[in-house]
C-alpha cells in the first residue's frame, strides 16, 4: 500500500472509530493511539523520510492535512464528552461554607442589654405572652374602669373568667407582678419581650413589638438610681453620651413617672416620622414602683420602694440602626435584614 492510500485510511479509521464512541471512556486510549507520539500519525509523517524526494511535498502536505483533521475531531468529541479523564478530586480544597444567619436588629440589640444589665447584677426574665387582664392591667393598679386600659387597647382571646380574660399582653409591665410573686425583694430583673396593641400601623406604629421591663426593688431606692442606671443604660447601647429629657409621665403603676426622651437619632432633632416631626423620641417612660403594685407582688411598701422602666426595644434599634420605618423590622424582608 501507497503512503498515500495509508494516510488516508489512517484518517477514515480514526474518524470512524470516534464516531463509534458513545461516551468519554476510550477517548484517552484511542487518542495515544492515533495522535500519541508513536502514535499511528507520528508513523506515517515518519514514513515520509522514505518517499522519493519528488512525491515528499505532496505526500506532507497530505499528511499534514489529515492530522489536522484528526485532532479537529478529536477536540470536537471532547468539547460534547469532557476530556475523558475524570477530573481530580483535590480533598484539601476547602468545602463550600453554608450560609450562616445572623441576629435581628432588635435581637443583637437585646443581647447587648441583656449583658449590660447581667453585668450589674440583673436577672434576665422571660414572661408569657398570653396574658391574664389580672396581671395585664389590674395588677399593675389599672382597673377595669380605668381610662389607661382605653390607650392601650389590645387583642383578647376567647376563654378565661369574665372579668379575667385571657389578652395579649399589651406591654411586659406585667412581669413585674410575676416577678415579685415568684422571687420577692431585694430584686433587680430585665424582661425583654414581644407586645402587642390593637394598632393602625405607621411608620412608628406596629402591632407586634419589643419592649425591655427593668425592675429593681430595695431598700431605700429612690429616683438617683433610677437615672444612674438610665444613663448607664443609653451610653451602653449608643457608646456616646445621648441628649436626654425627663418629664413628668403618668402610669398608673409608677408614682411618681417620668418620660425620658432622647434627641432624635435618625434626623438629629431636626424633625422626621420616627419622632414625629418633634425632634425628640419618647424611648423609656419609667417611675417609682407604686406602692400597691409592690402589694399585688406580696412585698411590702413600708419596707421596700423600687423603680421600674420600659424600654421600647424596637424604638432603640430604630434609633441605633437609623431606620425610619418599625414595619420593616416584621417584613421578613431580606433586602431589609442583610445589611446588619
Ligand atoms: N408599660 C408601659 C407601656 O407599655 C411602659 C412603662 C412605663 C413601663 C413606666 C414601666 C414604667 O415600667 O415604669 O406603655
Amino acid at each position: 500500500m501507497s503512503l498515500k492510500e495509508e494516510l488516508e485510511q489512517l484518517r477514515q479509521r480514526a474518524l470512524h472509530e470516534l464516531k463509534g464512541l458513545k461516551d468519554s471512556s476510550g477517548l484517552a486510549e484511542l487518542e495515544v493511539k492515533y495522535l500519541g507520539r508513536k502514535g499511528e500519525l507520528a508513523r506515517g509523517l515518519k514514513a515520509l523520510q522514505d518517499v522519493v524526494a519528488e512525491e515528499r511535498p505532496r505526500l506532507g502536505e497530505l499528511a499534514n492535512q489529515v492530522k489536522r483533521e484528526v485532532e479537529e475531531a478529536f477536540a470536537t468529541i471532547k468539547q460534547k464528552f469532557g476530556n475523558g479523564t475524570p477530573a481530580p478530586i483535590d480533598v484539601t480544597l476547602p468545602g463550600i461554607p453554608p450560609l450562616r444567619g445572623h441576629l435581628h436588629p432588635v435581637l443583637a440589640v437585646q443581647r447587648e442589654l441583656e449583658e449590660l444589665f447581667r453585668s450589674m447584677g440583673f436577672m434576665v426574665l422571660d414572661g408569657p405572652e398570653l396574658e391574664s387582664e389580672f396581671y395585664n392591667f389590674e395588677a399593675l393598679n389599672i382597673p377595669a374602669w380605668h381610662p389607661a386600659r382605653d390607650t392601650q387597647d389590645t387583642f383578647y382571646v376567647k376563654g378565661g373568667e369574665p372579668k379575667n380574660r385571657w389578652l395579649l399582653r399589651t406591654h411586659t409591665s406585667p412581669v413585674q407582678v410575676r416577678a415579685l410573686q415568684d422571687y420577692g425583694a431585694p430584686i433587680r430583673a430585665i424582661v425583654p419581650g414581644r407586645v402587642f396593641r390593637y394598632e393602625a400601623t405607621d411608620a412608628s406604629h406596629e402591632t407586634t413589638f419589643w419592649q425591655m421591663e427593668g425592675l429593681v426593688v430595695d431598700k431605700d431606692i429612690s429616683v438617683s438610681h433610677l437615672i444612674a442606671t438610665m444613663k448607664a443604660l443609653l451610653t451602653g447601647i449608643f457608646k456616646r453620651e445621648v441628649e436626654v429629657r425627663l418629664r413628668p409621665g403618668y402610669f398608673p403603676f409608677v408614682e411618681p413617672g417620668f418620660e425620658l426622651d432622647i434627641k432624635c437619632l435618625v434626623c438629629g432633632g431636626t424633625g422626621c416620622s420616627v419622632c414625629k416631626h418633634s425632634g425628640w423620641v419618647e424611648l423609656l417612660p419609667c417611675g417609682l414602683v407604686h406602692p400597691k403594685v409592690l402589694e399585688y407582688g406580696g412585698v411590702n411598701p413600708k419596707e421596700y420602694s423600687g423603680f421600674a422602666f420600659g424600654l421600647g426595644l424596637s424604638r432603640l434599634a430604630m434609633m441605633r440602626y437609623k431606620i425610619d420605618d418599625i414595619r420593616l423590622l416584621l417584613s421578613g424582608d431580606l433586602r431589609f435584614l442583610e445589611q446588619f
